[in-house]
């Protein structure tokens, strides 16, 4: 099987496949893919992950969210939404997540599952206060995956909340049920697409233990899967 001759599985060049040996720990990796993702303009949200959740009877559910924050010392990824949403309820029954990045013009996806925390109110309060006045007004108007009877409806919603704050003056404060989860990584998966469906696949585990707000992670598991 093996020779010089000639074969549909071109040799991966550098970039389409990990290192040999994989590297023994994940996380400089997952930070280099990230920022690689936004320099390289990969797509328009370039930080887009999906993130499935489970309600109470076990039944999944995923939708896209912006991934916000990356802490590669303790391994964390961060996401804002409404607590009082569908993932908010499926994430206050069971606080465990499963996330995909994909950057298709790279040839990369990521897939990260763990549990997950709250983030810390000063952390939502900060990132809160970054956003464009548009936004913040938006979260207090939205009681997010709720009902409402047309989008006059819900417009009338997001010009009432600016008539409550005005479209510029005193900071809007962040909603009490409006805040960071912190996906605190257990289990990763990298995957590199490489021609001939010769793609490369690594998967790194550890075991976490609750510390403090988060976990301390144990030491990496790591090993090459097939395609
Ligand atoms: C590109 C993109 C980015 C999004 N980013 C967020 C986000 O950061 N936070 C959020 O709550 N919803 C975000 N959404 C909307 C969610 O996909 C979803 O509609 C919403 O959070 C309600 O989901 P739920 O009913 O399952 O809670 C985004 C959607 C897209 C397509």
């Amino acid at each position: 099987m093996s020779g010089s001759g000639p074969t549909l599985f071109a040799r991966a060049p550098e970039d389409a496949s990990l290192a040999d040996p994989l590297p023994a720990a994940p996380l400089d990796l997952l930070q280099r893919w990230l920022d690689e993702a936004r320099e390289r303009g990969a797509q328009r949200n370039p930080t887009a992950m999906t993130v499935a959740t489970r309600d109470r009877d076990g039944a999944l559910s995923a939708r896209v969210v912006l991934c916000r924050g990356y802490d590669a010392e303790q391994g964390f990824l961060v996401f804002y939404t409404n607590r009082q949403s569908r993932k908010g309820e499926h994430l206050a029954h069971h606080a465990h997540a499963a996330a995909v990045l994909h950057w298709d013009a790279l040839g990369r996806q990521v897939r990260i599952e763990g549990p997950i925390r709250r983030s810390p109110d000063a952390e939502s309060d900060a990132y809160f206060a970054s956003r464009p006045r548009a936004a913040q007004i938006a979260a207090w108007a939205s009681d997010q995956s709720q009902p409402i009877a047309s989008r006059a409806a819900l417009l009338e919603r997001l010009h009432a909340a600016e008539r409550r704050f005005g479209a510029e003056g005193a900071p809007v404060p962040r909603p009490p049920h409006w805040g960071g989860y912190r996906l605190h990584i257990e289990r990763i998966e990298l995957w590199v697409g490489a021609d001939g469906r010769a793609h490369d696949r690594a998967l790194w585990t550890r075991a976490l233990a609750p510390a403090g707000e988060g976990f301390a992670g144990g030491s990496w598991s790591v090993t090459r899967l097939q395609p």
